[in-house]
This record gives structure tokens, sequence and C-alpha cells, in this order.
């Protein structure tokens, strides 16, 4: 009866699967810590429909690059601005015929990814966007915001213009202040972003439906003081291979532009965007339980690692050296990064002799946001006018 081959397989298999069970019991090796062995692949394709909210002066450029080169990659459509412009229709609530070729005979177009700047309006992205798209943001602290947002958006925003200074600003801030539209940036930016009123009593039964309403859309909050963190999180949630999710920081400020608010500076600026303060308390909770209810701190700090290695990797490959850039020490112009406000932004030169493939990897990896959407503008609509990006032609 035990004698056939067949039965004899089956009962080495049993054997040596108990075994493992019990080895892995015995070292208490977390199960889950074996499944990048096994490929990194969460279970199930790869999600392709994707809805990423740009909120502003949140590492969010870096999220749009990574969107970017995964939609280039694998053929996918993107919701991009219409015709010359370079957003949704911000600061404006966004409507469906802000997107190139939304508008067109027959059945409503639908995109796989939407994710340049916009302000939030669910019924009309619901137009453009197919019902199984996964919606996504991220959040940074509002003290950290609201500085980036003064020395980028000094020149659009009126408050900020009038202010000699954020700490100034901050002391009395209703001297600068008012509810013109093109102070958005000016006070709780992140909340004006989710489509919300920027200038709403915070009342507690208010801001409680409103983070409600958020959690109810949005599968994933990530946090731009944790990005590794997160992209671990977005990776697990979207089935990406590691490499879709590595990315170089892109549109950042060089430290020069970078300054620091008093202690209490801070506490004002708490105070003043104290909608943006719940809503980052809130989902800074949401994003660790999820983390924790997910990976666990072994598999967190492994996944963690992974990425900063890769990371590690790809800078050595692609990078002359690693130290971010400014303006006129990037050789390649079309790497150039747009410059706004007081605000130096920073990119990256590639090392030379780089092979076509190679280089091209590289090359999207520090595109500019501008000049990859340019890109990919052509590449989807080949018959019209290309974007013109003017900072380019000077
Ligand atoms: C990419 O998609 C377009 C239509 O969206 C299709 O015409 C084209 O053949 C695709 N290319 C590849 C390489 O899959
Ligand atoms: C989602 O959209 C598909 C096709 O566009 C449709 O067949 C399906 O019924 C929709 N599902 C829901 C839950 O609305
Ligand atoms: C809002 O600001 C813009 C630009 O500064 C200005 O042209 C406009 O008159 C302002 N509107 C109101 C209602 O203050
Ligand atoms: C966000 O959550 C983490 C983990 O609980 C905590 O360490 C951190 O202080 C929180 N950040 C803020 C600004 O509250
Ligand atoms: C760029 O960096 C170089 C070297 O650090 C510095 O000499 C130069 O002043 C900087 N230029 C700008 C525009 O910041
Ligand atoms: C690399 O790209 C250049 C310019 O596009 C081209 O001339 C060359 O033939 C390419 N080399 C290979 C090996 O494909």
């Amino acid at each position: 009866l035990t004698g056939s081959p067949a039965h004899r397989r089956f009962w080495t298999l049993l054997l040596l699967t108990l075994l493992l069970l019990l080895l892995v019991g015995l070292l208490h090796v977390d199960v889950e810590m074996l499944t990048p062995l096994l490929g990194g692949q969460t279970e199930g394709l790869p999600i392709t429909n994707i809805m990423f909210l740009k909120t502003h002066k949140t590492a969010s450029s870096t999220v749009l690059n990574i969107l970017f080169r995964f939609a280039e990659g694998h053929n996918l459509s993107v919701a991009l601005p219409a015709g010359s412009r370079f957003h949704l229709g911000y600061p404006w609530l966004f409507m469906a015929r802000y997107v190139e070729g939304v508008e067109q005979d027959g059945p409503q177009r639908h995109f796989n990814i939407m994710c340049n700047h916009l302000r939030f309006n669910l019924p009309e992205v619901q137009k453009v966007m197919p019902n199984d798209t996964l919606y996504f943001s991220i959040l940074r602290n509002p003290i950290f915001q609201l500085e980036s947002s003064f020395t980028y958006y000094r020149r659009e925003a009126p408050a900020f213009r009038a202010a000699p200074s954020l700490d100034a600003f901050l002391a009395a801030p209703h001297t600068y202040y008012n509810q013109n539209l093109s102070n958005a940036y000016a006070r709780n930016h992140m909340w004006f972003d989710l489509g919300f009123d920027p200038n709403a009593p915070v009342e507690e039964s208010y801001v409680r439906a409103r983070l409600a309403e958020v959690e109810q859309r949005f599968q994933l909050v990530l946090i731009a003081e944790h990005f590794d963190e997160s992209m671990v999180l977005l990776r697990r949630r979207l089935r990406w291979r590691l490499d879709d999710v590595v990315s170089f920081k892109l549109n950042s400020r060089s430290q020069r532009t970078v300054t620091r608010l008093t202690p209490e500076g801070q506490e004002r600026a708490k105070r003043w965007c104290a909608l943006d303060w719940h809503l980052y308390q809130h989902f800074n909770r949401t994003f660790w339980a999820s983390v924790r209810a997910e990976l666990g701190p072994r598999r967190l700090r492994s996944e963690v690692a992974r990425l900063r290695a890769r990371r590690r990797e790809l800078e050595a490959l692609c990078l002359q050296d690693s130290a971010p850039k400014n303006k006129t020490q990037i050789t390649d112009r079309r790497l150039q990064p747009f410059q706004s406000g007081e605000a130096s932004i920073v990119g990256y030169n590639l090392r030379q002799g780089l092979d076509n493939e190679t280089l091209r990897m590289c090359q999207r990896m520090v595109m500019p946001e501008l000049q990859y959407m340019a890109r990919l503008y052509t590449l989807q609509f080949p018959e019209k006018p290309p974007k013109n990006i003017p900072f380019l032609k000077a």
C-alpha cells in the first residue's frame, strides 16, 4: 500500500512541510517575512486604476513621478490637464471637462490614472475614473507644510506677499489674510485640496464628519514625514514591484531656502491651520494603525531597509553624485525643475556614459513633473499641440 512511488512522494512532502513549519515556529520567524523571498509579490494582479489626490508641498511630486513612470511603463492612460494647462483646474473645484480627451462622441472616456493637482470633487472625478479605482493621498505636518507654502507661493498668495516673514504673518494673520481664492495657499491648504472650506469654524461634529468622508473615499492616506514607510504600504496595497515605488526626492528645496519657525510660531501655525492639524493627527493615527495591522514591526523594518538599499543602488547607478543640484548646476536643461517664489528647487545631474536603456530609466526617475507631464501628453495625444513649458524656452 505504502510502496507506490506516488505515495512515497506524498509522505515525504508532508513530512518536509511539517518540519519546515516546526522550524518556522521554533525560530519565531514571521511567516510574512518569507514572502519577499518568494518574489515579493502580494496576491493578485497589480492595481492599475488609481486616483492620487496631489496635495501641495507634501512630497507629492515624488509620488507623481512614481505614478507617471508606472503609467508609461504599462501603457496606462493618464487623465492629463486639457490644452495648454498644467493642472486640472486648480484652485477651482475639479470638473471632468478639465481633462484632455474626456469630451468625445460616444460613451464617456475613462482613464487609468489621475494624479495632477486638482481640488477634489468626487462626483466629477467619478465621471473620469473607473468605479474600481483606488483612491489615495498624502499629508504632511501642517507646520512644515505651511512653512514650505510660504516660501514657494510667496508671489501667488496676496496674504503671504504682504507679510514680511512667516512669523510676522502668524503673529497677526488677519492683518494680511482675506478669504480670496488666491489665498488658498495660506490657510488649511490640505483641507482645501480635499474640497472642503478652509475657513470653516473648527467644530467637532463638522470636523468629524469631514474626516469620515475622507476615510470612506480614500483607501490610503500616506504621511510625508514617514515617506519610506508610506511607500512600503503603498506598494503592498497596489501589489506593485519594489522598483515601481523606488524614487529620488523631487521638487524639494535646497536647505538654504528652508526656514525654521520659532516654537511660538509653530503653536500659532497649529491654531491658524487647526483644520489641517486635526486632519493630520487623525490620518497619522490611521496610517500607523494600518502599518501595524498589515505589516508588523519586523516586516516593516525589513521592507523599509530593502527600499532604501535599492534607492542607494539606483542613486549610484544613475546620479553624478547623490547631492541634489541647484538650477545653475543642472547641465541638461530638460532636467531643470520649475522654480517658484523664493524657493530654490533642486534636481539632479545624471552620470555620464550610461547605456541607452539605463539612461532612459534614469531620466524618468529624475524628470521634473512639468516635463514628464508634457511628455506623457505628447505620447497620449500626438495629434495635439505639445505642452509649452515657458522656462525651457528662454
Ligand atoms: C498602448 O495603448 C494604446 C491605446 O491606449 C494602444 O494603441 C497601443 O498599441 C499600446 N501600446 C503597447 C505597446 O501596448
Ligand atoms: C462598474 O463599472 C462597470 C463597467 O463600467 C459596470 O459593469 C459595473 O456594474 C460597475 N459596478 C458598480 C458597482 O457600479
Ligand atoms: C482676489 O485676488 C485677486 C488677485 O490678487 C484680485 O484680482 C481680486 O480682485 C481679489 N478678489 C476679491 C474678492 O478680493
Ligand atoms: C505620528 O504618529 C507617530 C506614531 O504613532 C508618532 O510617533 C508621531 O509623533 C506622530 N506625529 C505627530 C506630529 O503627531
Ligand atoms: C548653486 O550652487 C553653487 C555651489 O553650491 C553656488 O555657488 C551657487 O551660488 C548656487 N546658485 C544658486 C542660484 O543657488
Ligand atoms: C543609443 O541612442 C542613440 C541616440 O538615440 C543612438 O544613436 C544609438 O544607436 C543608440 N545605441 C544603441 C546601442 O541602441
